[in-house]
C-alpha cells in the first residue's frame, strides 16, 4: 500500500470517526421528525429493515473501495477499475450531493449554535413554554442571525477540514462522542418518568401501515442512507485512510448499531416530550427545537444542561459536517494537487453562499417552490431521496459484480460458504433491488397521483 498517506492510528480511532460522521442531525433532528410527519412504527419498522439489510452492506462495500484503493471518492474506482471506468460516476454524483447536503446542513448546524448561545445567555429560562416554542420562529425570521451561525458552522467545518481529519477530529471525538451518549443516556432515563412515555413508545413501534405512503417508504429507505454517510464517498473517502480491508464487517455493524441506537434514544426522548406536552408529534423540521428546550428548563441545573446539551449536538453535527466537505477537499487534493486550504477555503464558500437559498427558504422565499419544494426542502429530498440511494444502489452493484467473490472473501476471512454467498448476492441483487423498487414505486405514484 502507498506510503505518504495518512491513516487512522488505529481501530478505534477510525470507528469513532466513522461514527462521527454518521451520528449528527440525522439522528437528534431529522429522524424523529420525518417519524413524526410520517405517522411513527410502521416508518421507523422499514427504516430499521433498510440499515440492516441495504445499509450495512453497502457500508462495507465503500469501506472496502476505499480501503482497496487507498483513494478519494472519484478515483477511486479508476484504481479499483481502470483508468476509463464508468463508475467513477458515482464519485462525481457523489460530489455534487456534498455539496448540496453540506449547504443545507450548515444552515440548520447554525441553529444549534443559536440555540447554543440562547443557553449560554439563558435566555429560554426566564422565557414561557409559549415562547421557547417560538424561538425556532423566532430564529427563522431573523436572516442576520442564520446568516451569522451559518457562517460559523461553515467556518468552524473549513477550519477542521483544513487542519487534516486526523489531526483535526481523532482528539476530539474520543472525548465528545462518548460524552453525547452518556448524556442522551441520562435524558432517556429521566423520559421514564414522564406521561407521555408510554405513548411515545407505542407510537414509535406499534406497526401501522395505514399511516404510509410510496413517499413515506422512500423517505425511510433515503433516510438509512443519509444517516449512516452513505451513497455518495462519505465512506469510501474516510475508508481510504485505513491501512487494511480486514475487519471491515465488523466496523460497519459497530457504526450502524451505534447510530441506529442514538437515533431512537433521541426519538423515544422526544415524542415523550411531544406527548406529554400535548405537541404535535407531525410539525416538521421545529420538533426538535420546540421540544428539547422546553425540558431542559423543567430540570435541575437547567442552564447547565441545556449548554451541554447543544454543545454536544453541535459537535456531533460538526464532525458529520466535516466527512462531508472532505470528499470534495480529498479529490482536488489528490486529482489536481491544489493545497489543502485552498480547495477547503473555496469549497466552503461556495457552500456558504449555496446555504443563503435554504436560509431564504425559512422566510423571504418560503413560498419559493421548485417541483411544490422551496430551496431548503428540495436540496435535503434531492439528495437524500435520489442521489444517495441511486449513488448506493451502484456502489452495491459494483461491489457484488466487478469487484465480486474475492473482495467479499476479503473482507470476512473465514466464514461459512453460506454467509459469503448471502452477502455476495445481497449486494448484486437484494440492496440494488430494493432501493430500485422503492423509487420505482414512488416515481408512478407521483404520476398516477
Ligand atoms: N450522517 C450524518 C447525519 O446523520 C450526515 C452526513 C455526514 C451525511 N456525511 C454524510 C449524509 C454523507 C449523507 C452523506 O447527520
Amino acid at each position: 500500500m502507498q506510503s505518504g498517506r495518512v491513516h487512522w492510528s488505529n481501530r478505534l480511532a477510525f470507528i469513532m470517526a466513522a461514527a462521527g460522521s454518521a451520528v449528527g442531525l440525522g439522528n437528534m433532528w431529522k429522524f424523529p421528525y420525518i417519524t413524526g410527519t410520517n405517522g411513527g412504527g410502521a416508518f421507523v419498522l422499514i427504516y430499521l429493515v433498510c440499515i440492516a439489510a441495504v445499509g450495512v452492506p453497502i457500508f462495507i462495500a465503500e469501506l472496502y473501495i476505499g480501503a482497496k484503493s487507498q483513494s478519494n471518492a472519484v478515483q477511486a474506482f479508476e484504481k479499483i477499475h481502470h483508468q476509463k471506468s464508468r463508475w467513477k460516476a458515482i464519485g462525481w454524483l457523489g460530489l455534487v450531493s456534498a455539496f448540496l447536503i453540506l449547504s443545507f446542513y450548515s444552515v440548520v448546524g447554525g441553529w444549534i449554535l443559536d440555540f447554543e448561545y440562547q443557553s449560554i445567555t439563558g435566555a429560554f429560562l426566564h422565557e414561557t413554554d409559549d415562547q421557547i416554542a417560538e424561538s425556532l420562529s423566532v430564529l427563522f425570521a431573523s436572516q442576520g442571525r442564520q446568516l451569522f451561525w451559518h457562517g460559523i458552522f461553515m467556518a468552524l467545518t473549513v477550519g477542521i477540514v483544513m487542519g487534516g481529519v486526523k489531526a483535526g477530529l481523532e482528539r476530539w471525538n474520543k472525548i465528545l462522542m462518548p460524552g453525547l451518549i452518556v448524556l442522551l443516556i441520562g435524558l432517556l432515563f429521566y423520559s421514564f418518568s414522564l406521561d407521555g412515555f408510554q405513548q411515545s413508545l407505542q407510537f414509535m413501534f406499534s406497526f401501522d401501515t395505514s399511516n404510509l405512503s410510496g413517499a413515506g417508504v422512500l423517505e425511510a429507505v433515503g433516510h438509512a442512507f443519509f444517516t449512516l454517510s452513505l451513497g455518495m464517498g462519505a465512506i469510501i473517502t474516510y475508508g481510504s485512510y485505513l491501512k487494511s480491508t480486514q475487519k471491515l464487517g465488523r466496523t460497519a455493524v459497530t457504526v450502524a448499531f451505534l447510530d441506529t441506537a442514538i437515533a431512537l434514544v433521541c426519538g423515544i426522548i422526544i415524542f415523550s416530550i411531544v406527548f406529554s406536552f400535548g405537541f404535535e408529534p407531525s410539525q416538521g423540521p421545529s420538533l426538535m427545537f420546540k421540544t428539547l428546550p422546553m425540558l431542559f428548563v423543567k430540570l435541575p441545573g437547567a442552564y447547565f444542561l441545556s449548554i451541554l446539551f447543544f454543545l454536544l449536538v453541535s459537535f456531533a453535527a460538526l464532525t458529520s459536517a466535516v466527512s462531508l466537505l472532505e470528499v470534495v477537499v480529498a479529490y482536488w487534493d489528490e486529482k489536481h494537487g491544489t493545497p489543502r486550504w485552498k480547495t477547503t477555503l473555496l469549497s466552503g464558500a461556495v457552500i456558504y453562499i449555496l446555504g443563503i437559498l435554504s436560509i431564504l427558504s425559512t422566510n423571504d422565499w418560503a413560498e419559493v417552490k421548485i417541483f411544490g419544494l422551496t430551496f431548503f426542502d428540495l436540496f435535503d429530498k434531492l439528495t437524500s431521496q435520489y442521489f444517495l440511494p441511486l449513488g448506493g444502489l451502484f456502489i452495491s452493484l459494483f461491489f457484488g459484480w466487478v469487484l465480486g467473490e474475492k473482495a467479499v472473501k476479503e473482507v470476512f476471512g473465514d466464514v461459512s460458504p453460506f454467509i459469503l454467498k448471502t452477502f455476495l448476492w445481497t449486494s448484486r441483487v437484494i440492496a440494488p433491488a430494493a432501493v430500485a423498487v422503492v423509487m420505482i414505486n414512488k416515481i408512478l405514484q407521483d404520476f398516477s397521483g
